[in-house]
């Protein structure tokens, strides 16, 4: 199984890299600029491709012929919440935010259209942030916008692939611990990681486009 992971030198898109190579996968563990802790991990069937998803110019080094799994992972949150406030936030804010949260996947899975085999799975990572259904407290107005417009990016995507027989399905990683929580959160990456492969595994169980938790309940858009 061929897999394809954004962001997969730190934090979840780590965990989902070395669960993977676990499962006996051959895996491409894409970064930004720097492999961090993918450097460590000596394993033929590591594959380390440098990948700005922000940008347009695509990656840097070889990615599979034939992709079975992308799990789109990468983002960012932007700046502090104090800073996504109604007040605060900025113009550039939320086009940045947006610019690697919504339009980062959509041009990762531009780019490998002509690769995914009949059964493929796309794994779109938003967060409940994005659900505007469970929005009760307000804020972060650039965060939650891109991963709302990301759960509407996959939607589409997923009826666009489904003939195809690519089946795509967003997720929730829950409230994990990694840096992007300052190591707050409610569970590890592990935890977090487990759960999503799980849900993965049995994705055509949910319908396209639907926003599964790591747990496999259902977020309401
Ligand atoms: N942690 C949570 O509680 C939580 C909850 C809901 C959703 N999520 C989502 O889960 C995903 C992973 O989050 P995390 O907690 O693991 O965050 P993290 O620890 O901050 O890691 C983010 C990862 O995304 C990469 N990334 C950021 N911008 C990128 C770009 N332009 N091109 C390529 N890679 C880029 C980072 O690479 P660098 O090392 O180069 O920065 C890093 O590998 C994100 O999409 C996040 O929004 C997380």
């Amino acid at each position: 199984m061929n897999v394809v992971i954004t962001g997969g030198n730190r934090g979840i898109g780590l965990g989902f890299v070395r669960q993977y190579l676990g499962l006996g996968a051959e895996v491409w563990a894409c970064f930004r600029s720097e492999a961090g802790a993918l450097a460590d991990i000596d394993e033929q069937a590591l594959h380390k491709v440098r990948w700005d998803i922000g940008r347009d110019d695509g990656p840097v080094g070889d990615l599979p012929d034939a992709v079975d799994l992308l799990i789109n992972n990468a983002g960012i949150y932007g700046p502090p919440k104090s800073e996504q406030s109604l007040d605060r936030v900025r113009p550039a804010t939320m086009l940045e935010v947006f610019n690697i949260d919504c339009i980062g996947p959509l041009r990762v899975v531009q780019h490998l259209l002509d690769r995914f085999r009949p059964g493929a799975v796309i794994a779109n990572v938003s967060s409940k942030m994005g659900s505007v259904t469970d929005n009760s407290s307000g804020g972060t107005y650039a965060y939650r916008a891109a991963k709302a417009a990301l759960v509407m990016v996959s939607r589409s995507m997923a009826l666009d692939l489904a003939p195809r027989d690519v089946h795509v399905i967003t997720l929730h990683p829950g409230w994990v611990r990694t840096d992007m929580t300052a190591h707050q959160g409610l569970i590890d990456v592990q935890t977090s990681v487990a759960g999503m492969v799980d849900v993965i595994g049995r994705a055509r169980d949910y319908d396209p486009g639907a926003f599964v938790a790591f747990d496999g309940s259902l977020i309401p858009y």
